[in-house]
């Protein structure tokens, strides 16, 4: 930093002793200097108070847990799926009924926000698990703040509660640690934390921490081999032609994270199971699904895409993005960081056509790139997801990187296993 020349103000912070040229000469008697000896310390003690508050403060957070039962609520399973309308609009309510107790209150500035984790059944009507969370200034007084809360929620859950019927008897309040809080807030599948966008494989652009939380990079001996997707807290589903070379989960490895040398967390595996139906080097029913050896715990950067129901059907012409840690052009070198690329989803009609792929293109796959070419999947992208956005900004699976006449050729789009003619099968193999 650069140096000043003294100033006249400076003085006033100089000693007293050394203000040779003062014109007023103050005479303190020793129990003068005594007592502002005092003040002063006290003064810098209040300071030093002061910085630490507002340094740390609103640096901890604090989680916790809290459950009750709505009267006039019935149990639906569709609360299970977090992009059904039911779910969104019981959060919804649940969100402000919070928000109003604490908005305006002495901890109004340090409650951050609320979510829906979990509905089960009780006597066949809603109860609610929901997750808050708190910033604190009160790491020293964590009990008190605790306290607090639970005295305050349990007052508004006795008194106007809207439209839910609550039964404040069923009011059950816990601490939570961070890592299974933010696990359950994360849980959601197909949002992220981040939506910045611009679009920065062949011919896209690096991607940014958490963006695409559902990617996995799959490694063989610590090498990495394809890509993946999360689909559940223990199962990634990915190519089958990825285990052409060894199908022994020993030797496999998933990793999660933005870099592919400075992964986040990186799980072992304990099962591959690849579709009876594929027969290398054909590329039909070219999935396989596979299992973590322990559940890995959701983050902000770690989560979950959602899966569509067999029925649905993604419009031709419409935006999807893929991802991986491919080669950036046909026989070219690969990245360090996760790269993504926008591309469009092709009808099979056109996909088949004779200047395409002239018909080997099947129902149970689906191509998405431009017909000029430019973006698109490359090697080392396989078993990666393809992913498009609905209307509400959650994401779903829409295929699988598979395979391409080399990369990004004009009239050559990328071939992906489509997820919607799996999903059954996914079902059957993992639950989810
Ligand atoms: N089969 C390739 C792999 O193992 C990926 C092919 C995707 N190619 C394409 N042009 N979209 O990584």
């Amino acid at each position: 930093m650069a140096k000043r020349r003294p100033q006249e103000r400076d003085l006033a912070w100089t000693p007293l002793k050394t203000r040779t040229e003062s014109h007023t000469k103050i005479k303190l008697t020793r129990c003068g200097k005594c007592t502002l000896g005092i003040l002063m310390t006290l003064a810098a003690a209040v300071l030093i108070g002061l910085i630490a508050y507002f340094t740390t403060c609103g640096k901890t957070a604090l989680y916790y847990h809290i459950s009750f039962k709505v009267k006039n609520i019935d149990y639906d399973s569709r609360f299970e799926k977090p992009y059904s309308n039911q779910y969104i609009s019981l959060n919804l309510k649940v969100a402000s009924l919070i928000n109003e107790t604490f908005h305006g209150s002495k901890l109004g500035r340090e409650f951050i926000n609320s979510h829906v984790v979990q509905v089960s059944r009780s006597k066949g009507k809603a109860l609610i698990h929901t997750v808050l969370k708190f910033k604190s200034c009160h790491k020293n007084n964590a009990a008190k703040f605790r306290d607090k809360i639970e005295s305050m929620l349990q007052q508004k859950l006795k008194g106007k509660t809207g439209s839910l019927c609550i039964d404040s008897s069923t009011f059950r309040f816990s601490d939570m640690e961070m890592p299974t809080a933010e696990n359950l807030l994360n849980t959601c599948c197909g949002q992220r934390t981040i939506t910045r966008s611009g679009n920065k494989i062949a011919g896209g652009t690096n991607a940014n921490e958490g963006e695409w939380p559902w990617q996995a990079s799959l490694q063989q001996n610590n090498v990495h081999r394809c890509g993946a997707t999360l689909i559940s807290n223990s199962w990634l589903v990915t190519a089958a032609h990825c285990f052409e070379n060894s199908k022994n989960p020993k030797e496999w490895k998933a990793s999660f994270g933005l870099l592919l040398n400075d992964p986040q967390v990186q799980q072992s595996i304990d099962n591959i199971i690849i579709h009876d139906n594929y027969h290398y080097p054909a590329h039909d029913n070219d999935i396989a699904v596979v299992h973590l050896s322990s559940p890995i715990l959701y983050t902000s950067n770690i989560r979950r895409v959602c899966l569509p129901e067999a029925s649905y059907k993604f419009p031709p012409n419409s935006k999807a993005v893929v991802t991986g840690w491919g080669a950036l052009k046909y026989d070219g070198s690969s990245p360090n960081i996760l790269q993504k690329g926008q591309v469009k989803i092709i009808d099979n009609k056109i996909c088949n056509g004779e200047q395409v792929y002239g018909g080997v293109i099947t129902p149970a796959m689906l191509c998405a790139g431009f017909l000029k070419g430019k973006v698109d999947a490359c090697q080392g992208d396989s078993g990666g997801p393809l992913v498009s956005e609905d209307h509400k900004g959650i994401w779903f699976l829409a295929g699988i990187i598979s395979w391409g006449d080399e990369c990004a050729l004009p009239n050559k789009p990328g071939v992906y296993a489509r997820v919607t003619y799996f999903r059954d099968w996914i079902k059957s193999k993992t639950g989810v």
